[in-house]
């Protein structure tokens, strides 16, 4: 396992952010551009506001997203609203390369517009490679909206679905495994000690049932990114 802790929350997302241009910088090298996807919830918005300051070629990023609630992009709920004012209004991205789930649309429409989204990007057919997925981890375990007993964790014949979430009540759209796995890396980005419990189990045991357990990207290359906190129940 590729793991690598850092003292504060701050370290954290600087070094995180760090990685993710790193990452980048190597795929817009070796192939002209770079395919992210982003994950949502609150975690990551420190990492993204390093991010915007990052040496990157944002003229060939495409940024997708792992999941997205199901509400309008103003709706403070929103995983690209949230990375909008923290990232992409604060670099020259063009909008062409800026891959929303249309979360204001009815669940299966969403699914199926960013699904027509992602074919007309990548090409239809196949599994195509992001270069990154980045993702947060609840404390059930769930990573993008892949929540424990749900659809979603049992689909494997769509690259994206929509997912209803009883634990929220609220409705998501989210990459299913064959997506998440077929990228080329993989970064969990975990922070807080409330954190620690399951990162101590899909780190240390090998028969976690969790749905982040499944996340193994056949490349091989899954990294953790985490802080001391989320870290502190890791023997050493
Ligand atoms: C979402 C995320 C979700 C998130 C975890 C952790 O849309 O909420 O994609 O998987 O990463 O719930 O969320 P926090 O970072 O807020 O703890």
């Amino acid at each position: 396992m590729n793991v690598h802790v850092f003292d504060t929350p701050e370290q954290l997302a600087t070094e995180a952010a760090g990685k993710i241009a790193e990452t980048g910088a190597a795929a817009i090298g070796e192939r002209g551009t770079f395919a992210l996807a982003l994950s949502g919830g609150s975690t990551p918005r420190a990492t993204y506001e390093h991010l915007a300051r990052a040496n990157l070629d944002w003229a060939k990023v495409h940024v997708f997203w792992s999941d997205e609630r199901c509400v309008p992009p103003a709706n403070p709920e929103s995983n690209y609203g949230m990375t909008r004012a923290a990232l992409l209004d604060q670099v020259a991205i063009p909008a062409a390369n800026i891959h929303r789930i249309p979360g204001e649309l009815e669940p299966a429409a969403a699914a199926a517009a960013y699904r027509d989204e992602i074919d007309a990007h990548f090409g239809a057919g196949g599994i195509p490679r992001l270069d990154l997925v980045l993702l947060g981890l609840g404390e059930d375990g769930h990573t993008a909206s892949l929540f424990p007993g749900t659809e979603a964790v049992k689909r494997g014949d769509e690259l994206v679905v929509e997912n209803f979430v009883p634990l929220l009540d609220q409705w998501r759209v989210t990459m299913t495994y064959p997506f998440i796995n077929g990228a080329r890396k993989v970064i969990f980005l975990v922070g807080g000690d409330h954190k620690a419990q399951v990162v101590k189990e899909l780190i240390e045991s090998k028969s976690s049932r969790l749905p982040a357990s499944a996340v193994r990207p056949m490349s091989g290359n899954l990294v953790w990114l985490l802080d001391k906190a989320a870290a502190s129940l890791l023997a050493n």
